[in-house]
C-alpha cells in the first residue's frame, strides 16, 4: 500500500521497568479498539507502532524524534509517566505533531504544548473529592503520602488546600522518591503521628507495596484510615490485595465495576483479549485516546495534517467505559466524572465499588 494511503500511530510506552503495567494495559486497550473498529478508516490504513520507552524521559524524546523524522507519524500517542510527556511536548510543538496523552497526569502536561490533547486525567481533578467527602466523614487530621514528581505534587497540593477549606489540616506532607521507593519509613512516621487518616498517591503499579507495607505495620489496627487515589487501589493489582484492601475508600475517573452497559462490555471483551486480566484505568485512557484519534481521522477524511487533526480532537464528546466525557476545546484536557469508591468484595473478587459522583469535573489546576 502506498505511504499516503497509511495513517500511522506513533505509541510510546513504558512495556519493560517499573511502570510496565501501565504499557502492558494501554497496549492491549489500542489493540482492543482496533479489533472493534477495524484498521481501515476514512480510506487509510492505520498502522500502529509500538515503542518501549521503559520509562526514562531521554528514550521518550529520542523514540518520538524517531517515529516523526523517519516513519513519519501522523499522531504521537502514549506517555507513560509526566517526565516522558514533558520530554515529548517540545518536539509536537516544532513538528505539529498531536500528541495524545493517555497516561500521564500532571496538570501542567497540556500547557507545554499547544499540540497535547489529554484522554487520562489530573491528580488535582481526582483529589478534590476525596477531600470533601473526608471531613464530613470523621477525618480531620490527614497525613499525605506522595511521589516525588509532577502528579504526587498536584496531588499533595490540591488535597491539602481544599482539605483546609473544609476545616481539616494536613499535619505533614511526605514524599517518596519515584524510582525504587521504600515506603517503611515514611510509613512509620506516621504511625506515630496517628493522624485520622493517611491520604496517599503513588503512579499505576506500586499501590500493592503500599497497601501491603501499611497493613504489615497495623496502622488500619492503629486507628489510621487510608484514604487515597484510585492509582493506589489499581484495577491491574487491587484482586489480589486480599482483605486488608476492603472499606478503603478512594476517588477516582474510572472503575472496572463501573455499572454502565458500555462498560460491562468493555470489561467483558478487554478480558477476553487478555486472558482475564482486568482492565484498569490506564486501559480506558489508551481506548479512549484511540477513540480521538479515529475520530479525528474521520471528521479530516485523512486529510490536512497535525492541524486539522487537531482541531478535530478539539471538543468531542462521547460516552466512555468510564463515563461522558468531552474533550475541552480550550485546554485539550479531559472533562469527566470523578467518583467516589469503596473497595468491596462483589463474586469473590476485589473491586472499587462506586458510591457517589461528582459530574462533569473540569481540572482545577487549570482554574488559576
Ligand atoms: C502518572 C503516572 C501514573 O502511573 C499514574 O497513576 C498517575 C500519574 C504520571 O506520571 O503522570
Amino acid at each position: 500500500m502506498a505511504q499516503d494511503n497509511v495513517f500511522k500511530i506513533g505509541l510510546i510506552l513504558p512495556m519493560t521497568g517499573q511502570q510496565a503495567t501501565t504499557g502492558r494495559q494501554i497496549e492491549a486497550a489500542a489493540r482492543l479498539y482496533m479489533a472493534q473498529n477495524g484498521d481501515t478508516v476514512a480510506g487509510k490504513k492505520v498502522q500502529l507502532i509500538i515503542k518501549d520507552d521503559t520509562s526514562l524521559p531521554d528514550v521518550t524524546r529520542r523514540l518520538a524524534q524517531e517515529l516523526v523524522v523517519n516513519d513519519k507519524v501522523n499522531v504521537l500517542a502514549g506517555m507513560g509517566i509526566t517526565p516522558s510527556a514533558m520530554a515529548t511536548a517540545p518536539l509536537a510543538t516544532q513538528s505539529k505533531t498531536p500528541l495524545v496523552v493517555m497516561a500521564a497526569a500532571t496538570s501542567s502536561i497540556t500547557e507545554a504544548s499547544p499540540y497535547v490533547v489529554r484522554t487520562s486525567f489530573t491528580l488535582p481533578q481526582v483529589s478534590v473529592a476525596l477531600a470533601d467527602w473526608a471531613p464530613k466523614n470523621g477525618i480531620k487530621k490527614v497525613v499525605t503520602l506522595v511521589s516525588d514528581y509532577g502528579p504526587g505534587i498536584d496531588a499533595e497540593k490540591f488535597f491539602n488546600q481544599r482539605l483546609a477549606f473544609n476545616g481539616g489540616q494536613v499535619t505533614e506532607a511526605l514524599r517518596v522518591p519515584l524510582r525504587n521507593p521504600d515506603f517503611a519509613p515514611f510509613l512509620q512516621k506516621v504511625r506515630d503521628a496517628k493522624p485520622d487518616a493517611l491520604f496517599v498517591f503513588v503512579p499505576s503499579g506500586a499501590g500493592a507495596a503500599v497497601m501491603k507495607q501499611f497493613l504489615e505495620r497495623g496502622m488500619d489496627k492503629a486507628g489510621i484510615k487510608l484514604i487515597a487515589t484510585g492509582d493506589v487501589t489499581d484495577d491491574d493489582q487491587l484482586n489480589d490485595m486480599g482483605d486488608g484492601a476492603l472499606g478503603v475508600v478512594t476517588s477516582h475517573h474510572y472503575s472496572a465495576a463501573h455499572p454502565s452497559p458500555l462498560n460491562k462490555k468493555f470489561v467483558e471483551a478487554f478480558e477476553k483479549a487478555n486472558k482475564g486480566l482486568r482492565p484498569n484505568f490506564m486501559a480506558v485512557g489508551g481506548y479512549d485516546g484511540m477513540r480521538v484519534i479515529y475520530e479525528a481521522l474521520k471528521t479530516t477524511k485523512g486529510a490536512g495534517g497535525g492541524d486539522a487533526l487537531l482541531a478535530a480532537m478539539k471538543g468531542q464528546v462521547f460516552e466512555s467505559p468510564r463515563g461522558p466525557v468531552f474533550v475541552d476545546a480550550q485546554t485539550r484536557d479531559i472533562v469527566q466524572n470523578v467518583y467516589l469508591r469503596k473497595v468491596e468484595r462483589v463474586n469473590g473478587q476485589l473491586y472499587n465499588v462506586e458510591f457517589d459522583v461528582i459530574k462533569d469535573v473540569k481540572d482545577p489546576g487549570k482554574a488559576r
